[in-house]
């Protein structure tokens, strides 16, 4: 029998919390999106950091040749950056065979956070089947981890938590999920049944107001891909 649970906000996790899991870090709004959809333009490898100042010291011990940096800072591209947080700016052109170092204000420091995990997978909207399935293949007891914004809840997180959980409870034999599993699923049948309305949720309301609505819409489409990264010795690959 399978456990499946979700963290609601990544925050600082305790080792022993992920010991023996399967963990999927989703930050929908857009860091772990960026992440699947760089993997499938060819990205070599993504070193995820947790801030920016620790992605450039990375810069200086790669060297600039192959490495990128991307990410943002209040949304917007961080200061001396290559790219931002847009899954549009990780297109084949700017990314193929490159290794990126990325720093974001949640997702990246999310993924950092599931270090302790058995294994841990990127996930998003656009890869929700594909990684629900592979957390069914290894076996193990799964923890969804919402990235969140800024140690707070984010229901964008929560829908894609619900979207995924959906789908591990569809491929699994036998799920026995916590409550905050059974609330993200009533927040992803709503939302697939428009009674929630995403452009409500205060993250979503922020990129729009910084033009973002291309990302938004890319971000909340399911399943254009079975890429699943994953983060394991500090690189997503
Ligand atoms: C984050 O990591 O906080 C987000 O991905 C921010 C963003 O939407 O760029």
């Amino acid at each position: 029998m399978m456990k499946l649970d979700v963290l609601p906000v990544a925050g600082k996790i305790h080792v022993a919390r992920l010991m023996d899991t399967t963990a999927i870090v989703v930050d929908v709004l857009r860091a772990t999106t960026c992440m699947v959809i760089g993997i499938q333009n060819g990205i070599n490898k993504i070193i995820p950091t947790s801030d920016a100042a620790e992605a450039a010291s990375f810069v200086t011990r790669l060297g600039s040749r192959d490495s990128l940096l991307a990410g943002e800072t209040g949304g917007i591209k961080t200061q001396g950056f290559d790219i931002g947080n847009s899954p549009f700016e990780f297109s084949e052109e700017a990314v193929k065979g490159r290794t990126v170092i990325m720093s974001t204000t949640n997702g990246t420091t999310a993924v950092c956070a599931a270090a302790s995990a058995d294994n841990v997978l990127i996930g998003a909207m656009v890869n929700a089947t594909a990684v629900a399935k592979r957390t069914v293949e290894l076996g193990k007891d799964a923890v969804i981890i919402c990235a969140g914004t800024d140690g707070a809840i984010s229901a964008d997180d929560m829908i894609a938590a619900g979207a995924i959980a959906e789908e591990i409870c569809k491929n699994a034999a036998d799920v026995t999920c916590t409550d905050t599993v059974t609330i993200c699923r009533w927040l992803y049948k709503a939302y697939m049944e428009k009674r929630v309305d995403i452009h409500e949720i205060n993250h979503c309301k922020k990129l729009l107001a910084l033009g973002f609505e291309k990302d938004v819409k890319l971000c909340f489409t399911r399943d254009t891909t079975d890429i699943v990264p994953t983060y394991s010795y500090g690189i997503i690959q």
